[in-house]
């Protein structure tokens, strides 16, 4: 994918040094200048009158985060009522909020329709069903999106695909046309769309083609059916090898591809739900050195966060980039970069070339504003990290 940076935005990373030796570590830092370009670099590249981008709440609930993407004017997708009322305390307007998820629970569900969310969309038919009944004790018509398993292959860790037959996720296409009809005729129900995501982490844009062939298909099957929006989903991937380089993903690039290859019905809309995309490249994991360590085979660069607060090299053997942001050395050396977690999984990097590093040192986790914070754990009873913004809180 060519992630080149439009607009004339040269990005590099810069740290306040000094703020962050005060600040307790580990701690997220969020650079809020690049969090706003980026919002700029996504509203100018969607600026199709049928597009409408919703901001994927699960990859960064930080308040500081959700209310400056909130200001921004994007919508909210969410999973859980938690992150529904997070996105309508951080700012975002209820009817702008969709909520997903396989497992909606019935007081989930009624709390939501109970705060005007706009759309609730459904993964199966049993859901369909509770949300039915919900929705007719209420007395309310709940505004309903179907999330079908669209089964594009989206290249990415099996972890985190989601459109493929044997993931838990959406409805399979041979078991939809009931479920329309449904929709279509029961009284409780305001039909709004279908619902489609591919999976994360979505560097080569093919499998977007491919979706927008599959919904094009789709709708001609449907014909007669009023689908007012199509929804699909999110995923698009970020560099984390070189964020520097691409601090902004190529959003021209990935909305081009839905301009050019959806055909949409008249007064159709689309939506899209992007999380990492637009919050990944602005936050880092800051950590201090607790010890340089010489082992037998290697050395190890122990540090003050483990998988705990960042958790994604340990699941899903992701590797963030490591910066020494406090050394002045000029010669460098191999090392293993690992947490202080009782697991041989806490390992940030291995043979990781860094400038000599000292007990002391600050190292950057770069790329993390995205399932980095979110996903943190108290486990082996460690604290929760912070937070810390270029501007402001
Ligand atoms: N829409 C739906 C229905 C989703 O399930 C997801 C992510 C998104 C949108 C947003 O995807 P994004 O644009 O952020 O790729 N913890 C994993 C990622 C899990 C993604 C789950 N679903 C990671 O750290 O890579």
């Amino acid at each position: 994918m060519d992630n080149t940076v439009r607009g004339g935005l040269t990005h590099a990373a810069s740290f306040p040094v000094e703020r962050l030796r005060e600040a307790e570590t580990p701690l997220y830092y969020y650079d809020t200048r690049l969090l706003r370009q980026t919002l700029d670099a996504v509203n100018t590249a969607a600026s199709h009158p049928a597009f409408r981008v919703h901001y994927a709440v699960k990859a960064n609930t930080n308040p500081g985060i959700l209310s400056r993407v909130a200001a921004a004017g994007l919508g909210a997708d969410t999973v859980s009522i938690g992150e529904v009322e997070a996105a309508v305390a951080a700012g975002f307007p209820a009817a702008d909020i969709v909520f997903a998820g396989v497992g909606k629970t019935d007081r989930e569900i009624t709390r939501a329709l109970r705060l005007g969310v706009g759309c609730l969309n459904v993964e199966s038919a049993e859901e369909l069903e509770v949300i039915i009944e919900i929705a007719a004790s209420l007395g309310v018509k709940a505004p309903v999106a179907l999330r079908v398993n669209p089964e594009v292959d989206a290249h990415t860790h099996h972890y985190i695909t989601t459109g493929l037959a044997e993931n838990k996720f959406g409805i399979a296409l041979s078991m939809l046309r009931p479920l329309m009809e449904r929709c279509r005729d029961s009284e409780h129900l305001d039909f709004r769309g279908l619902h489609f995501h591919i999976g994360s982490q979505v560097t080569d844009l093919t499998p977007y083609r491919l979706l927008c062939e599959r919904i094009n298909a789709l709708q001609e099957e449907y014909e007669g059916f009023p689908i007012p929006w199509i929804n699909v989903g999110g995923g698009l991937g970020i560099d984390y090898a070189d964020p520097d380089a691409h601090p902004i993903p190529d959003f021209d690039a990935y909305f081009e591809i839905f301009a050019r290859h959806l055909q949409l019905r008249p007064d159709q809309e689309v939506h899209f739900e992007l999380g990492r995309a637009i919050v990944a490249q602005c936050g880092s994991l800051i950590t201090r050195v607790t010890y340089v360590k010489q082992g037998v085979a290697k050395k190890f660069v122990i540090v003050d966060a483990g998988m705990t607060d960042l958790i994604r090299p340990a699941l899903y053997q992701a590797h963030h980039k490591i910066e020494n942001i406090t050394s002045t050395a000029t010669e460098e050396a191999v090392y293993d970069v690992v947490g202080p977690v009782c697991e041989s999984s806490d390992c940030f990097g291995r043979d990781e070339r860094l400038p000599i590093t000292h007990r002391g040192d600050l190292l950057a986790l770069r790329s993390a504003g995205a399932y980095g914070e979110v996903m943190a754990s108290a486990y082996n009873c460690r604290t929760l990290p912070g937070s810390l913004f270029s501007e402001g809180d």
